[in-house]
C-alpha cells in the first residue's frame, strides 16, 4: 500500500521510517527535495521523495504532518483529494488553518474527501518512530466518523507496532483528541517528565 506523507519534519520522518520498516511504500510530499532529505532516505527501503504536487496521485492514504497554518498552501498543490483517506496528524496549538479550528475540520470542508481521520497527533514523534517500550507496545488513539477508513488506519497503526488503537469516537471527538495531545505535551514538557513517555489503557 502506498502512503504519502506531506511534511517531512520530526513527525513525517518518524512515521515514514516506521511505515517503511513495516512494509509500506512511503512517498514524502515536500516543498523542496533537499540534500538533507536525500541523505535521510538514502539508507531506507521503500521511501521516495516528490514535490507535493506529484506526491498524491498514486497513494490512497495521505498523512498531513505540517504546521496547520500552511494547510491551504499544500491543498493548492495537491488539488482535489476525493476518495483518498486523509490522516490529520497535526495539533492546532498556537496557529490554526485559516478560519478553521483544526486541520481535520478544514480538510473535511475543503479537501474534496469525506474520509478524514485524526490519528498520530497524541504522542511525541519519538514514539511514532518506535512505539515499543521493551516488550510492551504503547497505545494510539483515533477519531473520525468514517468507520471504514478508521478500520484501514487502525490496521496500519497496529502494523507499526502500537499495541492497540483506541477509537475516541466520531468527528465531534477530534478536538478532544487534540486536547489529549496537550495532556501529553503538558506531562512531557511542562511537567518535565521527558519525551519518552506514552499513554497506555489498562482494563479489568
Ligand atoms: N513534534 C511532535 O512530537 C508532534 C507530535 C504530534 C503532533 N505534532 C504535530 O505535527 C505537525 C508537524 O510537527 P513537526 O514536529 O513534524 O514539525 P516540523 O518538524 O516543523 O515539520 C513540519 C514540516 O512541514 C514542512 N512544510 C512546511 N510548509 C510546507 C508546505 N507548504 N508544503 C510541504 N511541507 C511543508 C516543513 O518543511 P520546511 O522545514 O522545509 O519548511 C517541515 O518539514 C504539527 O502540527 C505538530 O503540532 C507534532
Amino acid at each position: 500500500m502506498n502512503i504519502t506523507i506531506i511534511g517531512a519534519g520530526n513527525v513525517g520522518k518518524a512515521l515514514g521510517e516506521n511505515l517503511s520498516n513495516s512494509g509500506y511504500k512511503v512517498i514524502f510530499g515536500v516543498k523542496e527535495i533537499s540534500e538533507d532529505l536525500k541523505k535521510f532516505i538514502s539508507d531506507k527501503k521503500n521511501i521516495s521523495l516528490k514535490e507535493v504536487k506529484d506526491s498524491v496521485l498514486n497513494s490512497d492514504i495521505i498523512i498531513f504532518s505540517i504546521p496547520p497554518e500552511v494547510l491551504f498552501d499544500v491543498l493548492k498543490e495537491t488539488g482535489e483529494l476525493e476518495n483518498k483517506i486523509l490522516i490529520d496528524a497535526t495539533n492546532s496549538i498556537s496557529k490554526k488553518p485559516g478560519e478553521f479550528n483544526t486541520v481535520f475540520e478544514a480538510l473535511k470542508k475543503k479537501s474534496g474527501s469525506e474520509k478524514v481521520i485524526k490519528c498520530f497527533n497524541s504522542t511525541g514523534f519519538e514514539n511514532m518512530r518506535n512505539p515499543r517500550y521493551g516488550d510492551i507496545g504503547i497505545d494510539m488513539f483515533i477519531a473520525g466518523s468514517d468507520e471504514e477508513s478508521k478500520k484501514t488506519v487502525i490496521k496500519i497503526v497496529k502494523d507499526m507496532g502500537f499495541e492497540e488503537c483506541y477509537d475516541f469516537g466520531g468527528d465531534d471527538k477530534v478536538e478532544l483528541l487534540e486536547k489529549f495531545a496537550l495532556s501529553w505535551i503538558n506531562l512531557a514538557i511542562f511537567q518535565k517528565m521527558g519525551r519518552n513517555i506514552a499513554f497506555k489503557i489498562l482494563k479489568r
